[in-house]
């Protein structure tokens, strides 16, 4: 029976994910920075373990007590939305500490036990913004690009141990936790000259049709394929906003 770590499970993407590979018959470590047992079924699949990913004694600890993986899903991330004048600093390290460095530390600590047993998947979950450049998210796009570049030269690196890296890149999920996280620990207010831009980004949003936007379940079904689908794409789009997004970026390519 094969088993998956996935990191961020306290909510939104990665709760659902862990529930599809459980439902699905695999053993699941499930990690969270404050672990909960209560909101994934009961199972003796199940691993509930702590992690944080900007925490290198927290990685080592985690890498231990979850013995062999044949799957790495990276899906802990932190939101990013402000006009850059407004962003502190120590923001713009917090953002690329958890979605950047997290995502390579994790790969670099599962790659020993993958390439000595010739598999293994590394699934990095990154963001259609990387596709579409959208107002107010210059910082968190560039966290989630560098790991789309990341993903594809590790990728080459690591095909010839049997290692395979792919990019699930889901478009926006206004049902998860992912605004509240961010306006919980990122809110610094915006800097008045960008107050149109702010308000034109919102209203966008809300104009968006309730059937284009990006669900917990296109995320764990892409999770899903680019874990098991050897043929899956290096980059899978989900969500239909997020397949409507590479195709327009494709074409802008063609
Ligand atoms: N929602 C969207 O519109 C959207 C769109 C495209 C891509 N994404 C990406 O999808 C991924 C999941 O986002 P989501 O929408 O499911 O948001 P979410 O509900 O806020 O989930 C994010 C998860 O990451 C965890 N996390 C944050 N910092 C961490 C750290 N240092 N160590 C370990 N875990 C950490 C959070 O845990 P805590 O509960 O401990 O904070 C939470 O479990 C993120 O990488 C995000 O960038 C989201």
């Amino acid at each position: 029976m094969k088993t998956v770590l996935i990191t961020g499970c306290s909510s939104g993407f990665g709760l659902e994910t862990a529930r599809l590979f459980l439902e699905r018959g695999w053993n699941v470590v499930a990690t969270m920075r404050a672990p909960r047992t209560d909101i994934l079924p009961a199972s003796e699949r199940l691993k509930v373990l702590p992690l944080d990913v900007t925490d290198a004694a927290s990685i080592a600890a985690c890498i231990e007590a979850a013995g062999p993986i044949d799957v790495l899903v990276n899906n802990a991330g932190v939101g990013l939305l402000n006009a850059l004048e407004g962003i502190p600093m120590e923001a713009v390290r917090l953002a690329f500490e958890t979605n950047a460095l997290g995502t390579i530390a994790m790969a670099k600590a599962v790659l020993p036990q993958f390439r000595e047993r010739k598999s293994g998947v590394i699934v990095n979950v990154t963001s259609t913004v990387t596709a579409k450049p959208l107002h107010l998210l210059s910082v968190y796009t560039a966290t989630k690009a560098a790991v789309n570049a990341f993903s594809e030269c590790l990728a080459l690196e690591v095909e010839p141990f049997g290692v395979r890296v792919r990019v699930v890149l889901p478009g926006r999920a206004p049902e998860t936790a992912f605004g509240d996280n961010h306006r919980k620990h990122m809110a610094f207010g915006t800097p008045d000259a960008y107050g149109e831009i702010v308000k034109g980004v919102f209203a966008e949003w809300a104009r968006q049709p309730a059937d284009e936007v990006t669900h917990v379940a296109d995320v764990a079904e892409g999770v899903w394929r680019a874990a098991t689908d050897p043929a899956c794409p290096m980059r899978l789009p989900a969500g239909a906003d997020a397949v409507a997004a590479m195709a327009a970026a494709e074409r802008m390519l063609a």
